[in-house]
């Protein structure tokens, strides 16, 4: 098939390359000229394995093309492709200007049969609100299918998430168009939900917010088991075991963060405040996420002052999980903002964030190239992204470096008796604390 995708950030990238790989011609699109030019180049703007070598792939064997606009690319496709953002308005809207302006262009252009494809999270209704755009305000003549197809890839694990997905979602209005769809991705033999539009949009931000309470849970069930002596991590092991509940997304930590999660909670409360229903337990669950972190800001103070004037703070970890180098919604930007205000010297270092994240932090964060160096005379050191480096690095040698050895792992990376044994003071999320017998 001929496709063209317009957007060329994470899903539609990702998206692209793998379509490309199964074989088909895919076009895509991205306004950002400088983005095309490296992507034409095979030289993708994000941080993701396995992407470049895919991208690289398929350019040589000319299957995937880079444009700044869809003239050439729309009026060919068969299926045409929106995977622009829908960033977060002020109020936790989605803004769907780059939505509407993406099937206004696709709407004059596309061919008589081809089918528009929406694969950005829009709310529920956005199908029909396009559909309406392309046939009665642009009055389009021949009528032109849109389809819901929306995406479930993980920053980190964007390629084999979409290659090998759980689940392929489709939601369209008539047989023909589901049967194409399904057939546009047969190569990735997935197991397939047929639906209408609206289920198939609604699918996507039940999804996440479903996952984002699963944290929000587990992270306040860590917070009774430090009051009770329980301990997290035992816990989710027990509860994951159960099919019912599954062990995955019970990781009590320092919140949810990212391009997906938080946006689309927010949509989701707004979505559902525009029908008159009160979501509150997605409130709730936005609301023990903000808490996640002021909690672990608070067990920093109880420790070492309220006030952290001349404290010098390592904090390893910036992006808002490991395998990428996103610092959208990560956890570590107000978690620094804090410590910075309260007057700590924070010192960081990250494997592959720290360009981004200089812009987020520019004045209240000095970057360092290893972990050694970050941790070099600090007073305390933050785990707050779970790299592996971090991870592996060795509970003793905060001993041989640091002023003194207080470890706040907000990722909860060691186990306990490995920080009793390494003698070093460690608190983590959901845990009881470890301190060392001589301190
Ligand atoms: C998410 C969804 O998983 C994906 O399906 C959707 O398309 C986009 O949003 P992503 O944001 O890339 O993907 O990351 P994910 O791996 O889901 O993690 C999201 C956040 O939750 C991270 O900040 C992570 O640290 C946190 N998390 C995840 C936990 O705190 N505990 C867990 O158990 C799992």
């Amino acid at each position: 098939m001929n496709i063209a995708i317009a957007g060329c950030g994470y899903v539609g990238l990702v998206t692209g390359v793998c379509l490309a790989e199964a074989g088909h011609h895919v076009a895509c699109i991205d306004i950002d000229r400088q983005k095309v030019i490296q992507l034409k180049k095979g030289s993708p703007p994000m941080y993701e394995p396995g992407l470049k070598e895919l991208l690289n792939r398929n350019l040589e064997q000319g299957r995937i093309h880079f444009h700044t606009n869809g003239a050439t690319a729309y009026p060919r496709a068969d299926v045409l492709m929106i995977a622009v953002g829908t960033p977060q308005q002020a109020d936790g809207q989605a803004d769907l200007q780059y939505v509407f302006q993406a099937a206004k262009e696709m709407g004059t252009k596309a061919k008589t049969g081809a089918i528009l494809v929406v694969k950005s999270t829009v709310p529920v209704g956005t199908g029909d609100q396009i559909d309406q755009l392309i046939h009665q305000e642009l009055e389009r003549k021949e009528p032109l299918s849109i389809a819901s197809n929306p995406e479930f890839l993980r920053e980190g694990s964007a390629i084999s998430d979409t290659l090998r997905a759980d689940r392929l979602v489709i939601g369209a209005e008539t047989k023909i168009v589901l049967d194409q769809l399904e057939e546009m991705y047969a190569d990735f033999h997935l197991p397939v939900v047929r639906t209408d539009r609206k289920s198939a949009e609604m699918i996507k931000y039940a999804s996440n917010a479903f996952l984002a309470t699963k944290i929000s849970f587990m992270n306040e069930i860590a917070s009774i088991c430090e009051k009770t002596g329980a301990d997290v991590e035992w816990v989710a092991q027990g509860m994951g075991l159960d099919q019912r509940i599954g062990s995955s997304f019970l990781r009590a930590g320092i919140g949810y963060g990212g391009s997906c999660f938080p946006k689309d909670t927010n949509a989701l409360v707004q979505i559902a405040g525009h029908v008159s229903h009160d979501f509150e337990l997605l409130k709730a669950v936005i609301k023990v996420n903000n808490e996640q972190r002021s909690g672990f800001i608070r067990s920093i103070q109880d420790r070492l002052g309220a006030n952290l004037e001349g404290k010098k703070i390592a904090l390893l970890g910036l992006s808002f999980k490991p395998n990428t180098d996103d610092m959208r919604e990560a956890p570590s930007v107000p978690i620094a903002h804090a410590l910075h205000q309260l007057g700590a010297k924070l010192v960081a270092y990250d494997p592959v964030a720290t360009r981004h994240a200089a812009r987020k932090l520019p004045d209240q964060v000095l970057f360092a190239q290893t972990i050694e160096e970050a941790i070099k005379g600090a007073d305390a050191v933050c785990i707050l992204t779970e790299w592996a480096d971090i991870q592996s690095f060795p509970l003793s040698a905060y001993q041989d470096f640091m002023r003194q050895p207080i470890i706040f792992d907000g990722r909860n990376c060691h186990t306990l008796e490995a920080a009793a044994l390494a003698e070093v003071e460690y608190h983590s999320i959901g845990r009881r604390p470890v301190s060392p017998i001589y301190m």
